[in-house]
């Protein structure tokens, strides 16, 4: 008898293969040409999306997808529930398995979302932790596929705070595209040399390449997609002084955009914080597509949903 395949699980962007990736990508843009064509949640199922941390686009768009996909969202907010407080994620992960589908979990370490998906038989998502977003780059890549017909070969520069959840999802999921993923970032606010490395090892095997600068505009030159997000991400407020002085020389203006290619495009994940990391010039500005990105996280999502449930081994929720 052979094992069933394990559930799998999507905490960082490198748990898909670039074969994968391509797969739900092209899903997701099938979705979007005709949202209620696939309905896998039909019953209704239930997915829980938890937040320890403040939500907009992700919350909106996981319970429209869901409902999109026949199913029902549970939000749940954290600090109304025993998460974090007196139980344990391995413990809630097994009292949610009996009764949903999926978990959707926002939250601050990576290491929570890892208990929770070793202690799971449901897909576990990872909706935003302290190191990856990578919900928001399946959007993010959506949309630059949409714009500029495909993604290998493509260099994306990504200027501001290095340490960033979004860069740590740009060098993984950019690498597992074929991108060549530029970051210009001061010394303080690098990223992590472990994913610095994994990322190198993706990039090797698809063609792309990962470069780490501190010049802002020699990281922006030539660039097809220019990126950034907020100076101070969540958890980070006490640091907001420290942040805008050391970033400050990192903020995406008309200058800076105009080193990129003619015909670069701009992104955001949103919220932004126009005047400090962009300015209102270039986030509003022609070049700027935040509105397809943020739309996208709709269909991306769905696609991811999709995609894991066809893969998940159980929970009593996902058959009944
Ligand atoms: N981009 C993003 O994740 O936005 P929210 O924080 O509003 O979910
Ligand atoms: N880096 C930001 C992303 C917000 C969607 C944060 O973690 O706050």
């Amino acid at each position: 008898m052979t094992a069933a395949p394990a559930t799998r699980h999507f905490l960082r962007d490198d748990d898909i293969t670039p074969a994968e990736q391509r797969e739900i990508l092209d899903l997701a843009e099938r979705l979007k040409t005709d949202r209620f064509q696939v309905r896998p949640l039909e019953g209704p199922q239930t997915v829980a999306v938890i937040f320890d941390k403040s939500s907009t686009r992700t919350r909106v768009s996981f319970a429209v997808g869901i409902a999109d996909l026949g199913g029902q969202p549970l939000i749940i907010s954290t600090a109304s529930s025993q998460l974090g407080g007196k139980e344990t994620p391995s413990d809630t992960a097994r009292v949610l398995e009996r009764m949903v589908s999926a978990i959707v979990w926002r939250t601050y370490g990576q290491a929570g979302l890892e208990e929770m998906a070793a202690g799971t038989t449901v897909p576990v998502i990872n909706a935003l932790s302290d190191d990856f977003h990578p919900c928001q780059l399946l959007a993010d890549l959506l949309t630059i596929r949409e714009h500029k017909g495909s993604l290998e070969g493509l260099t994306v520069a990504f200027i501001g705070d290095g340490a960033d959840n979004m860069v740590h999802s740009y060098l993984l999921a950019g690498a597992t595209a074929g991108m060549h993923v530029r970051v210009g970032c001061p010394a303080e606010y690098s990223p992590k040399d472990a994913v610095i490395a994994d990322a190198d090892r993706i990039a090797a095997e698809t063609g792309g390449s990962i470069t780490i600068f501190t010049d802002p505009l020699e990281t922006v030159a030539g660039a097809d997609v220019v990126v950034t997000d907020t100076w101070v991400s969540m958890g980070k407020e006490e640091e907001k002084a420290a942040r805008v002085a050391t970033l400050a020389r990192y903020r995406v203006d008309d200058e800076m955009m105009s080193l990129a290619k003619p015909d670069a495009i701009f992104l955001h994940c949103l919220p932004a914080d126009r005047g400090y990391e962009v300015t209102a010039e270039v986030i509003d500005g022609p070049q700027s597509v935040i509105w397809d990105e943020s739309e996208n996280r709709l269909h991306a999502q769905k696609a991811l949903l999709v995609w894991l449930l066809e893969r998940s081994t159980g929970g009593s929720g996902a058959g009944s």
